[in-house]
């Protein structure tokens, strides 16, 4: 069994959180608190508790140096809103200002770091330059506690090397999301319907090698229907495509059972990422050359929603178009609306999705899990192991 904060005393130490705080930013407004909100119930236990809180996180993705467009600066003025106590911010990582506000710190006190990945450590394919960084990181610390539930899949310096060097425990939303996700690797309840869409498409396309095995139908929608409807000869037009994925895509067909991986028929178009760009519905195999597409259309979204409501497990992990955008949310609501009214044990990954079924008003009690983690839940179902949890258990 994992060790939680509540096997620890906390009382007085300098406990570093790695939490999950990469949130959605409309220019330095945060276009959705959801993942600050589920950090909360770890903060606040440690507050209460008297521990001496540092926050550490990472925004975006910067490319390893100081860029002030991913400056944590928000996030931390935001999350002193939602706990009603100054967040001290000094401004660096593990430099002289940042060692200066960890010394100075009270009991009950917090302290957020600037971006991990300002640092290119962090992210570091170098075991040595990552556990550098991690040396420095642990230095002023009693206690490592692992939050960050959405970057437990990276085998980053702040995910893997610090709880490797420092005494270490999780908090309560990594104990939530395991608990809840270990569902989705033992007993599935059938048919098991993955419904699978977002723009980060290079991030979940190796997981469907192994959801063909896992999975009864697969529901593709976002920018991961385009090399599937690429690899059956359609003309994708401008629609984002990223290289290398033809033919992976191809061989997926190849494996899948007939009617397996279920491709949307029609799609919104429009002549480029603006809500108020001349779009159309059109046959999927009928996008013209100078659009891209940027929702799945009505009879797709119907036929999908058709398709959850006969489920046992639905896995939603990524939104069916430009969502943040209302002539391209249909899809997406659709599919949320589909998945809030189905019987069946409904899990809802990513910040993206997260932040779509917040955004188009849903309640979240109406899904039996909303995981704050895409990448990281895709990788838990598959069952392998999240270099963030490994580190806890060694
Ligand atoms: C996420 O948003 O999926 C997590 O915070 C991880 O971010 P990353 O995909 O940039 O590593
Ligand atoms: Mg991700």
């Amino acid at each position: 069994m994992m060790k939680t904060i509540d096997d620890v005393a906390v009382e007085g130490r300098r406990v570093l959180v790695r939490a999950d705080l990469n949130v959605p930013l409309d220019g330095d407004r945060i276009a959705d608190d959801g993942r600050i909100r589920a950090s909360l119930p770890t903060l606040t236990a440690l507050i209460s508790r008297g521990a001496r809180v540092i926050v550490c996180a990472h925004l975006g993705r910067p490319g390893g140096r100081p860029d002030l467009k991913y400056s944590l600066a928000p996030v931390a003025a935001h999350l002193g809103l939602l706990l009603g106590q100054e967040v001290d911010f000094p401004g660096d990582i593990v430099g002289p200002e940042a060692r200066a506000a960890i010394a100075a710190m009270r009991p009950g006190g917090l302290v957020m770091l600037e971006n991990l990945r300002f640092d290119a450590a962090e992210t570091s394919k170098d075991d040595m330059a990552r556990g550098y960084f991690a040396d420095r990181l642990a230095a002023p610390v009693d206690l490592y506690v692992a939050d960050g539930f959405g970057a437990m899949h990276r085998k980053h310096a702040s995910v893997y090397d610090v709880p490797l060097r420092c005494a270490s425990a999780a908090g309560y939303l990594v104990q939530a999301e395991v608990a809840a996700l270990r569902r989705l690797t033992a007993e599935i309840q059938r048919p098991y319907v993955v419904v699978l869409g977002g723009a980060k498409v290079a991030d979940k396309f190796d997981a469907f090698g192994d959801l063909i095995s896992k999975a009864d139908r697969i529901l593709v929608g976002g920018a991961m229907a385009f090399p599937f409807l690429a690899a059956h000869g359609l003309k994708t037009g401008t629609s984002l495509r990223e290289p290398g994925q033809l033919a992976a895509a191809v061989s997926y067909l190849r494996q899948a059972a007939p009617g397996q991986i279920e491709l949307p028929s029609d799609l919104v178009v429009a002549t480029g990422i603006a809500a108020d760009a001349p779009r159309q519905v059109v046959a999927a195999d009928s996008i013209p050359a100078d659009q891209m597409g940027l929702d799945i259309g009505p009879k797709s979204a119907e036929r999908f929603a058709g398709i959850i409501g006969t489920a046992g497990t639905v896995f939603w992990n990524g939104p069916m178009g430009v969502f943040e955008l209302a002539p391209y949310a249909a899809g997406t609501r659709t599919v949320a609306q589909a998945i809030a009214d189905s019987g069946a044990f409904t899990v809802v990954g990513g910040g993206d999705t997260g932040a779509a079924i917040r955004a188009l008003g849903f309640d979240v009690g109406a899904f039996g899990h909303v995981s704050t983690g895409g990448g990281a839940s895709l990788e838990f179902i598959q069952g392998k192991t999240l270099p963030g949890l490994a580190a806890l258990e060694t």
